[in-house]
């Protein structure tokens, strides 16, 4: 059904059976057009290329990601090549000056966040405190009495965790905590974005929502994104790149300004073949009509079916009593297995490998990703 849009990685996979969408998506063969197209205007336009790029791809780009995300504002979207560029640039964001600055997370963020708090708080830049994810179902209620205690300047969490599947529930009502306790959130939707159905609609002026081209929006590394919201008081990065005030830069004065909308989060010079990839994805897929309601349903499908076919096999290691679940109507687009020892986890994904199956692990999880790419074609008979 999908298949059609996946024909040059699914011609050159054909001997694998790939399931680690969750980490590197196939991309629709609309991705080797776009990245021509960037080409093509610099070829033709060299300097004179950037006036399109900023006033028509990126602006087209924004509505494009604002829609699926029920924003109304897609200038508030500001862009990056990677989630740790954002991420930096919005820790900078907050007052070091004062006492500390006191960070709430979970003991299940990406290494791009939790790498560099560690540093922070080994430097005693920041306080730090950790919710488990576990148990899964009362962790949004936790993070949420945490917050009431009003300590904290940046709640960072994920909203679909890498290492479980497990999506983080009550959004909303986190992000209305937030804001009440003068707490700024930044969701990590790398794992969620053109995944899970998501409405931003009611908190889109109380979240950072930070995610990605490279897993489920399909066009490859080099084009992450953050959506900004709208306060009069947010403070201003202190770590900011030009590209963050393009109408003041010849302005003699020293004084330092800040654009209006989310591009104030922006760094400077990037690649935008990579924008020019989510683009020609999102168009796809606006063309077509499929929404994040369609993909999850269709993942979902291949989930149960891959389900059914795994109690069929019976494996004495690979089986249903390893996998992470809390509300399986409701989870991200892998399945996580925990093996509980590196060494047995990796030896898996080895002999998957072996026997043309694609997956991967994060320290004793294996993880086996679905996406539209695939059918329910699925062969596990041989391992
Ligand atoms: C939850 C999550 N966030 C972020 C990233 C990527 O971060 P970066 O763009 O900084 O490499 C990943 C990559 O796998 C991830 O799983």
């Amino acid at each position: 059904m999908y298949q059609k849009f996946y024909s040059a990685f699914l011609k050159n996979h054909s001997h694998l059976q790939h399931y680690a969408a969750h980490s590197h998506h196939f991309w629709p063969d609309v991705t080797k057009q776009a990245v021509l197209e960037y080409w093509d205007l610099a070829s033709v336009c060299s300097d004179r290329k950037w006036s399109t790029i900023f006033t028509e791809k990126v602006p087209e780009v924004q509505k494009r990601i604002a829609a699926r995300l029920s924003l109304h504002k897609p200038e508030n979207i500001c862009f990056a090549p990677n989630t740790h560029d954002l991420i930096i640039r919005l820790l900078s964001s907050l007052d070091f000056k004062k006492n500390k600055i006191r960070i709430l997370t979970t003991d299940s963020e990406f290494h791009s966040f939790k790498r560099q708090i560690s540093i922070l708080q080994h430097h005693k830049m920041i306080e730090l405190k950790i919710i488990p994810t576990k148990p899964y179902h009362n962790l949004s209620e936790r993070i949420i009495t945490e917050l009431e205690k009003g300590q904290y300047d940046l709640l960072f969490a994920s909203h679909v965790f890498f290492n479980s599947g497990i999506v983080l529930e009550n959004i909303e009502e986190i992000a209305h905590t937030a804001e009440e306790q003068n707490t700024l959130f930044a969701l990590d939707g790398y794992h969620s974005f053109m995944a899970i159905p998501i409405d931003l609609d009611h908190i889109q002026n109380k979240v950072f929502f930070i995610a990605g081209s490279y897993k489920y929006a399909q066009a490859g590394e080099g084009c992450c994104f953050m959506t900004v919201p709208e306060q009069a008081d947010l403070r201003n990065p202190i770590i900011s790149g030009w590209f963050a005030d393009f109408e003041n830069l010849d302005s003699p004065d020293q004084t330092i300004f800040y654009s209006q909308n989310g591009y104030r989060f922006a760094g400077s010079t990037m690649d935008y073949s990579a924008l020019y990839k989510l683009n020609a994805v999102l168009k796809l897929f606006d063309e077509h009509h499929i929404s994040e309601i369609e993909i999850h349903g269709y993942v979902q499908k291949l989930q149960k079916n891959f389900l059914q076919e795994l109690e069929k096999i019976n494996h004495p290691e690979l089986n249903e009593k390893k996998l992470i679940c809390h509300d399986l109507s409701y989870h991200g687009h892998f399945y996580a297995f925990d093996f509980k020892d590196i060494h047995l986890c990796r030896k898996m994904v080895e002999h998957l490998e072996n026997n043309n199956i694609i997956t991967d692990s994060r320290g004793s999880i294996l993880r086996f990703g679905f996406g539209l790419y695939q059918n329910e074609k699925i062969n596990l008979s041989e391992i």
